[in-house]
């Protein structure tokens, strides 16, 4: 059987790049969910579809195939073959990605996926029911969250280095509410499975999340 490791939590603590460094110091395999539902969405925002119109995102999850492969070690996804890995990351699709999820096609359409690539190998898999719905049975499961304020902060600080003007209060009140979108859905909502070890990265630097997480996984 392969070991499992598990991230939930909400956007902005950190899950990714923390998975990401988790997995190389351990030679486990990354699985970044939240890249297949933006691919997902991408798909959508390409097709003009808007996030209500539940009968048009079912008709088009028909359409879509989501592929994940590796390069370097870094998740690649494919959407219909095509590698949209670099057009997911902007906020147009972050907030579609959120609107759309709520949707059962959506999420059917991925999960049999995200399972397939945990019975591989070992894997560090994050994203939002990963602990609670994808890997119920996962090895170690960790709850990474952060203030609002925190992770805002973070975004705000990544946006001014990418060159763009982000506005703080913007973000902050974009992060409060995919948090309710995603804690509030009726599947598979953003919670602490109850066997899942809750870390506050507020006050955290990433390097000390990993150490935590290494700790708590060699003392199982
Ligand atoms: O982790 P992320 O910011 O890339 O995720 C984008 C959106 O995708 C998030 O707001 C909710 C959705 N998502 C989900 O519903 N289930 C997952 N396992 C991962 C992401």
């Amino acid at each position: 059987m392969s070991y499992q490791i598990a991230i939930d939590g909400p956007a902005g603590a950190g899950k990714s790049t923390i998975a990401k460094k988790l997995a190389r110091k351990l030679n486990f395999i990354y699985v970044d969910t939240g890249a297949m539902y933006r691919a997902i969405a991408l798909f959508l925002i390409r097709k003009g579809i808007h996030a209500a119109d539940s009968s048009a995102v079912e008709a088009a999850c028909q359409e879509v195939e989501v592929e994940i492969s590796y390069r370097d070690g870094e998740q690649q996804v494919l959407l219909n073959k095509e590698n949209v890995t670099g057009l997911i990351r902007t906020e147009e699709v972050g907030n579609m990605t959120s609107a759309v999820s709520v949707y059962p096609a959506v999420r059917r359409k991925l999960l049999d996926l995200q399972r397939a690539l945990a019975a591989k190998a070992d894997v560090i898999m994050d994203g939002r029911d990963i602990g609670t719905c994808v890997l119920p049975q996962a090895d170690l499961k960790i709850y990474l969250t952060a203030s609002v304020k925190a992770r805002a902060d973070r975004r705000y600080k990544e946006l001014l280095e990418k060159g763009q003007k982000p506005v703080l209060a913007e973000i902050a009140r974009d992060i409060e509410e995919r948090d309710y979108r995603d804690m509030n859905r009726e599947i598979s909502p953003l919670k602490q499975a109850e066997d899942a070890v809750y870390l506050d990265s507020s006050d955290m630097g990433i390097e000390e999340v990993i150490e935590a997480i290494l700790k708590i996984k060699a003392d199982r």
